[in-house]
């Protein structure tokens, strides 16, 4: 080639090369766009969530290595709106003793571990499970314990403390840290979980470093699994002018519970029925959520899960990338009956996703089947509707050739159901195949069923009458696979409002 045609065919094609690069950027197949993901390899539980100097922290659980669980260390991103994410470097790496199992951050404002190097700096303290193999040939003859690393520099580097572990039981499973301030005894608090005897043990502490046993609670609730990623919170009961009960969560595999009571700086005390069983989310994929940290007194807290499921989560069909963490999520609380239970709503910030032209309609009657006239793979949805005329009522999203995922109501059982039996490629993993549907009954029966639906690629989230009740499920469907149906069979169906709208993916322009 003559060096001048070589010059402008390298022009050319270093153009041609990052315009193919800039456009599918984030753009593979099933890569959720509103859903925070690594850019590549594999992630699982959501860690050190906290909010700091105007970024909102996500650590996560993470393989810098490879796309199935390993090398365990937390990887880092950074949000303005917790919507939209910067990818970091590696935060804390494992080292040749320990994996970085889950846990928390704080903010330690007054430098009480006195980790600050200068006068007026604040440390930010990563508290976490190390797990610790002392022959690598025998992986299941493990130990757990606490430990901490702390950051001077916005959680950008990280120390590990010299004199770790700060709490250590000499047990094999005793793991994920959550600790949080305790303003009325100035003191730290952190949960923990025995997973096998499906316990949350309390401990507290001066300086992060020394810890005291306070309380145990627990087994109650659901225990047929074991128990994991404990929190609690602070959470505002809604319309009630600042009243707050304290929730306590825990996952115990694969799914979750919570709790709502009391807490008086020792002991948690369980207000509900201790039998009574309530889900944070009623669908297949949702674990390992935790809340955030010092956000302000006046803002309800924010809840992220890993959206993703043990039982198959290591053969998920994406790739470079490997799981994905939920929405973002503020709290609110309200009694039905004797009844406490949460209220979740997406964070505020998606309704400013929102782009193109809304689309709406009013009183819809659909008997059978009613294709709505707009394409899409990435959008937010709302219905209203009176289910009392029909056996069954909702909405299919991802149709096209033969498939489709359900959302319905079913009168008989008072139940909101989702379905993915139909939605793609359900085959890679025979525990994916044998979870296709998920249901729960609502706890009022309502004349109205509200249905606020989030669909993101291969993450569909649907929060139920003011999200008293959410599900949040993956699927795989064909890109192809676009339409959006009503439904009603066995009679019909008045949709009194549906609203569409189009979002546009978080990841442009800020990567
Ligand atoms: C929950 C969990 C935690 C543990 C981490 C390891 O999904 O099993 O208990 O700290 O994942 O990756």
């Amino acid at each position: 080639m003559r060096p001048i045609f070589f010059f402008f065919f390298a022009i050319f094609s270093t153009c041609a090369f990052s315009q193919v690069k800039k456009s599918s950027y984030y753009r593979e197949p099933f890569r959720p766009q509103m859903h925070f993901s690594p850019a590549k390899n594999w992630t699982n539980d959501p860690n050190g969530l906290v909010y700091y100097k105007g970024e909102y922290h996500l650590f996560y659980q993470y393989n810098p290595y490879g796309d199935t669980w390993g090398h365990m260390s937390w990887g880092h991103a950074v949000s303005k709106d917790l919507i939209q994410w910067k990818h970091l470097p590696v935060a804390i790496p494992e080292d040749s003793h320990n994996m970085i199992f889950s846990g928390s951050c704080v903010v330690d404002k007054n430098n009480s571990s006195g980790f600050a190097e200068k006068p007026g700096q604040v440390p930010l303290v990563a508290i976490y499970t190390a797990h610790i193999i002392p022959d690598k040939s025998n992986p299941d003859d493990y130990q757990q314990n606490q430990h901490i690393a702390y950051s001077l520099d916005n959680g950008r580097s990280w120390q590990k403390y010299a004199g770790n572990p700060v709490l250590d039981l000499g047990k094999k499973d005793f793991r994920d840290p959550k600790v949080f301030w305790y303003a009325p005894q100035q003191k730290w608090v952190m949960l923990t979980v025995l997973p096998h005897e499906h316990i949350v043990q309390f401990y507290g502490s001066k300086n992060l470093k020394q810890w005291e046993h306070l309380s145990d609670f627990g087994p109650q609730g659901d225990t047929s699994a074991i128990w994991e990623c404990p929190d609690l919170l602070q959470v505002p009961v809604a319309g009630a002018g600042g009243e707050k009960k304290w929730v306590l969560i825990n996952s115990q595999q694969t799914t979750m519970q919570y709790f709502v009571g009391s807490f008086n700086g020792q002991s948690f005390m369980n207000e509900n029925p201790h039998d009574l069983i309530l889900r944070p989310d009623y669908g297949a994929d949702n674990y390992a959520a935790i809340t955030y940290n010092n956000i302000a007194d006046n803002q309800p807290p924010v809840l992220v899960g890993w959206a993703n499921n043990w039982q198959y989560a290591p053969a998920i069909p994406t790739g470079p990338w490997r799981g994905a963490m939920t929405l973002p999520r503020t709290l609110s609380l309200k009694k039905t009956g004797d009844t406490w239970i949460l209220l979740e709503q997406p964070v505020d910030a998606l309704k400013n996703y929102r782009s193109g032209k809304t689309l709406g309609w009013t009183n819809l009657a659909v008997n059978g089947e009613h294709k709505l006239p707009v394409h899409t793979q990435l959008a937010e949805f709302d219905l209203l509707f009176d289910p009392s005329g029909a056996d069954s009522c909702g909405i299919k999203l991802a149709v096209g050739n033969g498939h489709y995922f359900t959302i319905g109501y079913k009168k008989q059982f008072h139940e909101i159901y989702i379905d993915r039996s139909q939605s793609g490629n359900t085959s890679f993993h025979p525990a994916f195949s044998a979870w296709l549907r998920s249901s729960v009954k609502l706890q009022e029966v309502q004349k109205a069923v509200h249905l606020h639906i989030i669909f993101d690629k291969s993450i569909i989230e649907v929060y139920v009458n003011d999200g008293e009740v959410v599900l949040t499920e993956q699927l795989f469907p064909d890109q192809k696979n676009d339409a959006v149906v009503l439904f009603s069979n066995g009679g019909n169906t008045i949709f009194e409002q549906v609203k569409i709208w189009p979002l546009k993916s978080a990841w442009w322009p800020a990567h």
